[in-house]
């Protein structure tokens, strides 16, 4: 039994996404197959992306966008040292596949009212060497993507979308995910759908698209478009087994791709049941009078439509150290609780073990991490005793 009466996440899982998974063990068939393929077909035509590619995480898929960037295979190849910009508020695999990339990333600070990266201090971080731009779109939100296009296109960047956080988040009803060269998403047990553990790259190119198949199975070259020219050069090899390129293994089982695919008919419905009990949530707690002026929430940004994460809530009071105490006290009292991310990820040890933290300041960031916190959002209706639970909760922690 969870100790929070509000937990991050109450049980993803349907009794139907159960029996998919059960039906999937029965036939026996647990590696990549009808499945998996399935579920890319249906993510890819639902959000409008050219090619999608089911893999075992969101961190899986930003790893091989970021191989795909440095393959050989590739015709403009990105070469040791060149720089990615990313936000200082990003998730530590948004940022290691870089450096595990012989690449460098370069911060740049966040605004802290929509938790993405400003855009206006963008340009300042350009330099000859850089060459893409890895965006984050947090909880469920986006920044600009008129100026974010802009500037891809002046500097001519490379557009990298973290989107673990935010299938089904639209910016002037185009989903996110879908604007730059390869987008990366997340199914995680808290995200907007679960397979317990999976997620999807996308990407606009076919060559690309092929690169990272090959990396996805090891290096091999079949299945990918690459196939029988390779092996027309290897005629004394195996056909079946010819390693033609670096590699990983990085596949979903069809269990998780069963369920996910599952879940993802159900996605919309999934979003408007988060929105709605967002809402709920929101206009109980600032009727309050009490809380009203302890807590307020961030809101989406111009032109998203969300589809929400969580709930993020920042502490209106500034006291050293007030975060800390009223994280304790919500836990204490039910309500489970995750920071904003990572915070300030140039402060994270391992930025500094690895040597790539700058003296830099990052203050919206670090504004952010002080203020905010974030709790999950349930994919099931709420009720009005429920609410009255979470607002009592709440009043507890912040006396
Ligand atoms: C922004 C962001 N990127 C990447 C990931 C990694 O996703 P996964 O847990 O599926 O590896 C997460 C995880 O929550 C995330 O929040």
């Amino acid at each position: 039994m969870s100790k929070y009466f509000y937990p991050l996440v109450e049980n993803p899982f349907s009794n139907d996404d159960i029996k998919k998974g059960i039906k999937v063990l029965k036939s026996k068939q647990l590696t990549l197959s009808y499945e998996t393929r399935s579920f890319e077909e249906n993510f890819k035509s639902r959000i409008n992306s050219k090619y999608s590619l089911m893999v075992n995480s969101g961190s899986s898929a930003n790893l091989l966008a970021l191989q795909c960037l440095i393959n050989p295979y590739r015709k403009k190849r990105l070469k040791r040292g060149d720089e990615i910009l990313i936000p200082t508020l990003c998730w530590s695999t948004s940022l290691w596949p870089i450096i595990q990339s012989n690449l460098k990333p370069i911060f740049i600070d966040i605004n802290s009212e929509t938790l993405n990266i400003d855009e206006s201090q963008i340009k300042e971080k350009i330099s000859k060497r850089t060459k893409a731009i890895m965006l984050v779109h947090v909880l469920g939100n986006s920044c600009d993507m008129d100026q974010i296009m802009q500037i891809k296109k002046k500097y001519n960047l490379i557009l990298i979308e973290d989107t673990c956080e935010s299938l089904g988040s639209k910016y002037k009803n185009k989903y996110l995910g879908t604007f730059g060269e390869f987008s990366s998403f997340s199914f995680y047990s808290s995200h907007q759908i679960s397979s317990g553990e999976g997620g999807m790259i996308c990407c606009k190119d076919k060559t690309d698209y092929n690169i990272i198949k090959s990396l996805r199975s090891h290096g091999w070259s079949r299945g990918t478009s690459f196939e029988n020219k390779i092996y027309k050069k290897n005629l004394h090899l195996d056909k079946r087994f010819i390693f033609f390129n670096s590699g990983f293994n990085l596949r979903p089982t069809e269990v998780s791709a069963s369920i996910g695919n599952n879940q993802f008919k159900r996605i919309d419905s999934l979003i408007k049941i988060r929105t709605i009990n967002r809402k709920k949530i929101i206009n109980k707690i600032s009727k309050n009078k009490f809380l009203r002026k302890k807590i307020d929430f961030y809101k989406e940004n111009k032109f998203v439509s969300p589809s929400w994460f969580g709930l993020s809530v920042k502490i209106l009071e500034t006291k050293k150290n007030i975060k800390k105490k009223i994280l304790k006290k919500l836990e204490k009292n039910g309500i489970e609780t995750r920071p904003i991310i990572s915070g300030n990820f140039a402060k994270q040890p391992a930025a500094i073990k690895y040597g790539f933290s700058k003296k830099e300041k990052y203050p919206n960031t670090d504004k952010v991490y002080n203020q905010s916190f974030f709790i999950g959002l349930p994919s099931r209706k709420i009720n009005n005793n429920y609410l009255t639970k979470i607002v009592s909760a709440f009043e507890k922690s912040f006396k």
